[in-house]
């Protein structure tokens, strides 16, 4: 809801558990009031700020402003060149070459109902309610619309601006942030989310204080170095208690978060597209809009906020026909055959599919013409008639005759430099002409901030997608920037290119998913290079992480879960060694990780052994029955491998128990409930197994507290050989480790895990715990212990009991 007060001065906003509010000072400068749990406002009495003498040798407005200094005010949106000298939110070079900017209020308007745009992607509702507060500099000619959109259900207020020249001459915007949060002193922590290849998503915690934190991009995307998505908690805070603010960004391309405390101790945070490289000049009359700021609170911990941000994406950002829909169990190709497909490979897995219960089978990279290896095809988009002599509609339809669906793997912003495109056209790609180029995987960047190469890529991807039955598209995009370069822009706009090419991107992804409302996109770029809300916005799920080792896998969900509800992140069960990292985890430890996000199959199902197979197809059933709850239930993170980060920001959490050292003994634990209450599934994982430790509390999260439910374990089967030689402790005669008997044994039996059942109520699963069967610890073992190795885990059922 938006209340306006006071003759149109002060302005609140409220969502169902915040409140946000604003005012105009008597200088006409917005004075930002309060971010919040929800506070009841009818005045901006004993809020705004009292000033009756501007700070020591600090610069004041004006002389009929002379009791306060801009350094020292919190401002909705701050300038350069007032007396601001904290990260402003504009940075402007006027018509005549000077770069101050003073922006004042002007008018406002309150409307209902926040629409999908065409060019940039912003989030839509019809209920939403929407702010435009219009600020002028009048002596530079520009007008600034502040655009709130308050999202009352999901506790989001977002924001994001359009300046306007209205003067004569041109003017160059350097920096455009989306939002500004300036905060009441406080204790601080920023978190963030960094990583790298393979690596993304782990949690980074920093304490504000004066030296500035930035949490940037600047290769072109997004990045895995440093999800846009970060968060701000204000005292003691961990995943149920405290305060805390999340902060994400609508947009896929470099992006620039900072985060300082000013020596009177009050903290600025800042938004937007990253200054750095960004030039764009805007010509008399011309508008330009920033991307879309997502803001939330949470008086309660970080569970609430992710859970206001999950309903936010689900709802708002997500949109066309996956939205909300059940998502296939698909298997792709990659880990089981990298390049080395032929129409004949892929049957022969596709039927093995058929068999353990997959419903979409994805043919991954290596179907086009002449690609064999990562050094060229890229922008050839035929069939390599020796890979698939009968083409893609030839084994599509071999694979929907087996009742499978059909999905393909694209990198269509890319162009291999040995390619008939890349022949034809060499100036499509991004590069500096008369100048050496970098590579990254051995390909280039098509200029995408050309129109005629997003009309080829409209073109040339409309060809595949309709030429067969295909019904999900992966779209990879697998390098960063370089030579940031267009030649179809002058030389004063090649600071321009980045945000371009972004928008070249989203015309193409806009013009296709409209084109093909039925087909499941899923966005990847290397894994998570760009797993952001502006994706998002068009492609329903991106693929995670190219690291599909359950133990690091754990981590990264675990990281994506904070802003990402797990509808949208893509998780597959793979085979071991893994590819990654060359560690075996249990089959069962590679399902439950998986099984807690958007789940799937990337693994040799043709290789895998019979036993593992059938588990593989009574994995594939439970996700059936499951997956409502898993891929749409509300997701809470109990316990993090890492937690000893969680209590720098809680400052009182004890780490694992006693003494152990190292990675032994640590505990994730995560739950889905279903939003009515009405049942849940946890997951309790540990990192290496520790002796003489095998005590574990599982506690559950979102159920009704006077509710009486069952819990129970998912059983499983485990091979004896795990045991080892241990079997001879046993064993009436001595068994040779893997030598004859002992495989017989470990074939034809196979140990039953520990079963698990309590009736209990709801607030006793949840505050109390389940103190669950002891782990396998070296103390001895009976069919009431968990055999529980290195990366072991297990799932319960929660459901209402009787
Ligand atoms: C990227 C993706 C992988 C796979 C390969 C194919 O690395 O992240 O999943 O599709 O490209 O080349």
């Amino acid at each position: 809801m938006i209340t306006v007060r006071s003759d149109g001065r002060l302005f609140i906003l409220d969502t169902i558990k915040t409140t946000y509010a604003f005012r105009v000072m008597k200088s006409g400068h917005l004075e930002h009031l309060y971010y919040g749990r929800k506070i009841h406002l009818d005045s901006d009495d004993g809020l705004a700020e009292q000033s009756e003498f501007a700070p020591g040798n600090t610069s004041v407005y004006n002389p009929e402003n002379g009791s306060f200094s801009m350094e020292d005010i919190r401002l909705e949106v701050s300038t350069i060149g007032k007396g601001d000298v904290r990260e402003p939110a504009l940075g402007l070079v006027n018509a005549d070459g000077s770069r101050t900017s003073d922006l004042v209020f002007d008018s406002y308007s309150v409307s209902k109902g926040k629409a999908r745009t065409d060019d940039l992607p912003v989030s839509y509702g019809d209920d939403a309610d929407v702010l435009k507060v219009t600020l002028k500099d009048k002596e530079n000619s520009l007008s600034l619309v502040l655009e709130y959109g308050v999202f009352e259900d999901c506790d989001v207020i977002t924001r994001s601006c359009v300046l306007t020249n209205e003067g004569e001459g041109s003017i160059v915007i350097e920096r455009i942030m989306s939002t500004q949060l300036d905060l009441d002193p406080g204790e601080y922590l920023f978190v963030t989310f960094n990583g790298a290849w393979a690596r993304e998503m782990n949690r980074n915690v920093q304490r504000v204080g004066s030296v500035k934190l930035v949490n940037s991009s600047c290769g072109g995307s997004s990045s895995n170095h440093a999800n846009p998505f970060v968060m701000l908690g204000r005292g003691a805070f961990d995943e149920d208690y405290g305060e805390v603010y999340g902060i994400n960004l609508v947009y896929s391309g470099n992006h620039y978060t900072c985060v300082e405390k000013n020596p009177f101790g009050k903290v600025r945070l800042v938004t937007g597209i990253n200054p750095q490289g960004f030039a764009w000049n805007l010509a008399k009359g011309e508008s330009f809009r920033s991307p879309e700021a997502v803001m939330t609170y949470s008086a309660s911990g970080c569970n609430t906020m992710s859970h206001g941000l999950h309903d936010f994406v689900n709802s708002h950002i997500v949109s066309g026909g996956w939205k909300d829909r059940l998502r296939p169990v698909l298997l792709n190709s990659w880990e089981a055959s990298y390049f080395k497909i032929s129409e004949g490979k892929l049957m022969k897995l596709a039927r093995r599919a058929k068999k353990a219960g997959i419903e979409l089978f994805v043919m991954d990279d290596g179907w086009f013409k002449g690609r064999n290896d990562d050094t060229s095809s890229l922008g050839d988009w035929t069939p390599d008639p020796k890979k698939l002599p009968h083409g893609i509609k030839g084994i599509c339809d071999k694979i929907r005759k087996l009742g499978l669906e059909f999905g393909i793997w694209v990198e269509p912003e890319m162009v291999n430099e040995d390619s008939d495109l890349y022949r034809a056209h060499p100036d499509w790609a991004m590069r500096i002409p008369g100048k050496a180029h970098s590579t990254g995987r051995n390909q280039m960047l098509l200029d995408l901030t050309r129109t005629e190469v997003q009309d080829y890529i409209i073109g040339a991807m409309s060809d595949v997608f309709s030429s067969a039955g295909i019904s999900y598209v992966k779209w990879d995009y697998n390098r960063n920037f370089t030579d940031v370069f267009s030649s179809s822009l002058s030389a004063s706009g090649q600071g321009e290119v980045s945000h371009r090419y972004i928008l070249g991107l989203y015309r193409v992804m806009n013009a296709l998913t409209k084109k093909f409302p039925d087909i499941l996109f899923e966005g990847c770029a290397s894994g998570g290079n760009r797993f952001d809300l502006g994706i998002l916005s068009y492609f329903p799920q991106i693929w995670a992480s190219d690291d599909t080792d359950a133990y690091q896998r754990a981590v990264i969900q675990n990281g994506y879960s904070y802003a990402y509800p797990q509808s949208c992140y893509t998780c597959h069960v793979s085979d071991v060694p893994n590819h990654q990292t060359l560690r075996r985890t249990p089959l069962d430890t590679r399902f439950n990780v998986a099984l807690f996000g958007n789940t799937g199959y990337e693994c040799n199902l043709c290789d895998l052994p019979e036993d593992e197979f059938k588990e593989v197809r009574r994995q594939i059933e439970f996700i059936k029955a499951n997956r409502s709850l898993m891929q749409f239930g509300r997701f809470w993170r109990v316990r993090s491998f890492d937690e000893e980060l969680f209590s720098i920001i809680s400052s009182c959490g004890s780490t694992s128990s006693g003494s152990v050292t190292c990675d032994e003994g640590k505990i994730l634990s995560w739950t889905i409930s279903s939003k009515d209450g009405s049942e849940a599934m946890s997951l309790i994982m540990q990192s290496l197994a520790a002796p003489n430790l095998n005590r574990d509390i599982l506690y559950a999260r979102g159920l009704s507290d006077d509710v009486k439910y069952r819990i129970v374990n998912r059983e499983n089967t485990y091979d004896l050989k795990g045991f080892g030689g241990l079997v001879n402790y046993v064993a009436p005669f001595h068994v040779k480790q893997d030598g004859f008997v002992h495989r017989v044994i470990s074939r034809f039996y196979k140990m039953p895990s520990e079963k698990e059942s309590h009736e209990m109520y709801g607030d006793v699963m949840m505050y109390a715990g389940i103190h669950i069967k002891p782990r396998f610890a070296s103390l001895g073992y009976n069919e009431n212990t968990r055999y529980y190795p290195d990366f072991g885990s297990r799932i319960y059922k929660i459901e209402k009991a009787g």
